[in-house]
């Protein structure tokens, strides 16, 4: 329901020509002093040439001239783990294999043991493989791939450039992109066993375990310094748990994906754990039973979760930190967690390798931790009993995790009185967790608008997910403002264009939890993308404005509000599989799956170029 009553009240008085700004709901003009009063026709020589723009290529990240290292080497950082680890290498399913012959049947860590996981798991096709079976090398970029596309007509006026040492980047997930899952040594991830059989898998995806260095080399080429990527915990523990051996393979596959990053004069981003848990955590209990909060069964709740994933953690640590500057242990894990446990869980693990890195490794980069939450805002934004809503919510997702490892203080009371079993942390329990976070990341995709349903949020908070929609959150959630306008330009799925929405949450993230911010994802799924002839596909101005415009917003609230922004990742550098879906395409470069080409987007070379253009580039 649109309110026609603005324009209504809108009255046009624009007669001489000091009265051009209306203060009745036009939109004012502050930077028009002068406007002619009357045009002045004429005739003139006609040429085309005012068509001739010049042509731009994209800059390439510099080769690098030092070397930085974060922690200490391997040799050095493995003697401060309490266990001793062994390596050993697996076998790879070839297509079309049924049974991989084994003799080691007694040993529980065995090839016997690997193929077994992937025959319990009883997946169709997991055989499949893409076009490669080794690492392609990669070649260089034709300049005909680096001319820049014609300029939005629109765009961001502002005159702010980004701090020093801004950490601009883009970012990707290991099960998203890299195919490969059943070759040298990867375990099945609850990922593999997610969805039916008849959605498109995440078995071959983009092809990037074996196309890594080409995918890295494009980046440099289009000039991008910050990568993004998440390890998958399978390749490199094929049996999940401590004491269990490394697979020698994937710990090669990501010391080469690192030094190549490097090579090419590029920073690692390194998350740990990106929604692709082993299989082993959710085998038969619980799989498919209702969460009582977030969306999927991440297997955090396990038992053993904890001691798993900190003994994983440490391991790429001790492998990696040495070059690697900046860590997130989990992306999202509200939506995985399942339960309370699920997120107390996390948070306990989280702050146990926030203390590896920076108490027992000396650690000099930084360590944090992804989170999800699209923005509740207040329907009326002077409406107290809307904006306790909006708390709530912004609480039950951010607040579990921020209050103790940012604040040090107890999970928020909605937590503590809606989920089933949730207890507080013990004074101990706080103390050890408080601090321990060198930045919050935050997945600020989108805005959500919130009110108080006709019910009540008690009486839904007394529910559960099975008998009211509502709950955990309990409050009434829209993508409508107040008038009924939906809160920005919508894409194929939640995120809509909300720059300013976005500036609102940084500063309230700021100043609500006092940590350095990391905008760790954003990105739109332009609507229908996939379904457009390629040449179209790759003039995404939806999607140029949606980055342009965040980006923008980032400045201001660095340089208006105060606000301490030290990056932002978008997401994605390419299109890639949406957990289920291939056409919803987050990615900056078109990715076709059969041939595994590549092609850079507009939208890529407009961010680059808006980053570049305001010294946010880092080189
Ligand atoms: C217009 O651009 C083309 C292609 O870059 C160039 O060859 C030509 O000389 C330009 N003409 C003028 C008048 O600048
Ligand atoms: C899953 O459960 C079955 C039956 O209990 C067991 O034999 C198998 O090893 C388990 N698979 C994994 C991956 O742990
Ligand atoms: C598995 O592959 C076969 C042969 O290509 C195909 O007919 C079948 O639909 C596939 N099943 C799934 C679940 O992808
Ligand atoms: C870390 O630093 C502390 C104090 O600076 C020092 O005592 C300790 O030996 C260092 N540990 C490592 C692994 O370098
Ligand atoms: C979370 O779910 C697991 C698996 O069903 C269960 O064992 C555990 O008790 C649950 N935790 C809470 C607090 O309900
Ligand atoms: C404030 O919001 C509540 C819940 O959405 C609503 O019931 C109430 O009428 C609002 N108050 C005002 C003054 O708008
Ligand atoms: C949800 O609540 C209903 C009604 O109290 C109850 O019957 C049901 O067992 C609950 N479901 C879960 C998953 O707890
Ligand atoms: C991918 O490339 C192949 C071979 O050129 C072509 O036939 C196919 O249409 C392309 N697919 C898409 C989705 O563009």
């Amino acid at each position: 329901m649109k309110s026609l009553s603005l324009l209504a009240a809108a009255v046009a008085v624009v007669q001489a020509q000091e009265v051009y700004i209306t203060t009745s709901g036009y939109t004012a003009r502050p930077q028009c002093t002068e406007p002619p009063a009357t045009p002045t026709y004429r005739f003139q020589s006609f040429s085309y040439a005012s068509l001739n723009d010049t042509v731009r290529y994209a800059i390439s990240v510099p080769s690098p001239t030092t070397t930085h290292t974060y922690g200490p080497a391997y040799s050095e950082a493995v003697a401060k783990l309490s266990t001793t680890l062994s390596t050993t290498t697996w076998g790879s399913w070839l297509p079309g294999q049924t049974i991989i012959s084994a003799t080691d049947t007694a040993d529980k860590y065995g090839q016997a043991a690997w193929s077994s996981q992937w025959l319990h798991a009883s997946l169709a096709n997991y055989t499949d493989i893409g076009l490669y079976t080794t690492t392609v090398s990669p070649t260089p970029l034709p300049t005909s791939e680096l001319v820049l596309p014609p300029r939005d007509y629109f765009g961001p006026t502002d005159c702010y450039n980004f701090p020093e040492g801004f950490t601009f980047g883009v970012a990707g997930s290991a099960a998203q992109i890299e195919g490969a899952i059943g070759l040298e040594g990867r375990a099945p991830s609850i990922l593999e066993k997610m969805l039916p059989d008849t959605k498109p898998q995440d078995y071959v995806t983009n092809e990037n375990y074996y196309l890594y260095k080409q995918d890295i080399q494009r980046l440099a080429s289009i000039g991008v310094k910050y990568y993004s990527f998440s390890i998958s915990w399978g390749r490199i523990l094929p049996f999940t748990v401590p004491g269990s051996p490394v697979n020698e393979q994937g710990i090669k596959h990501y010391n080469d994906l690192i030094d190549y990053v490097l090579e090419v004069g590029m920073v690692p981003i390194v998350t740990m754990l990106h929604f692709d848990t082993p299989l082993y955590f959710i085998n038969a209990s619980a799989g498919y039973a209702v969460p009582d909060i977030g969306y999927q069964n991440g297997g955090y709740w396990s038992e053993e979760f904890v001691e798993s994933f900190v003994n994983y953690g440490k391991i790429l640590f001790t492998h990696f930190a040495d070059r690697v500057p900046f860590w997130v242990t989990i992306n999202e894990p509200l939506l995985y967690a399942f339960n309370f446990t699920g997120l107390d869980n996390v948070v306990h693990a989280h702050a146990e390798l926030y203390h590896f890195y920076h108490d027992t490794l000396n650690g000099t980069g930084k360590v944090g931790l992804k989170l999800n939450d699209n923005f509740g805002v207040p329907k009326n934004p002077e409406n107290q009993t809307e904006i306790d809503a909006a708390n709530r919510f912004n609480d039950m997702q951010l607040g579990v995790f921020t209050y103790p490892i940012c604040l040090g203080q107890q999970y928020p009371k909605s937590i503590l009185d809606t989920l089933p079993g949730a207890k507080p942390l013990s004074k101990k329990e706080l103390e050890y967790i408080s601090h321990t976070t060198d930045f919050i990341g935050i997945d600020a995709y989108t805005a959500t608008v919130i009110s108080v349903p006709a019910e009540g949020i008690e009486n839904c908070a007394k529910q559960n997910m099975t008998t009211n929609s509502l709950y955990p959150y309990c409050v009434t959630q829209e993508t409508v403002n107040a008038y009924g306008w939906d809160i920005g330009y919508r894409s194929q799925s939640y995120v809509y264009i909300t720059p300013i929405y976005l500036r609102t949450y940084l500063s309230y993230l700021w100043n609500t939890y006092k940590t350095p911010l990391i905008l760790s994802e954003f990105g739109f799924p332009v609507y229908a993308e996939s379904t457009r002839d390629l040449v179209d596909q790759l003039y995404d101005s939806p999607r140029s404005e949606y980055y342009l415009s965040f980006m923008s917003e980032v400045l201001k609230s660095i340089w208006e509000d105060g606000v301490n922004v030290i990056g932002a990742i978008a997401w994605s550098f390419m299109d890639n599989w949406e957990f289920g879906d291939y056409a919803q395409q987050f990615g900056m470069q078109v990715v076709n799956r059969t041939t595994q080409e590549r092609w850079f987007k507009k939208s890529f070379f407009d961010i680059v170029d808006f980053v570049g253009a305001r010294n946010g580039l880092g080189y």
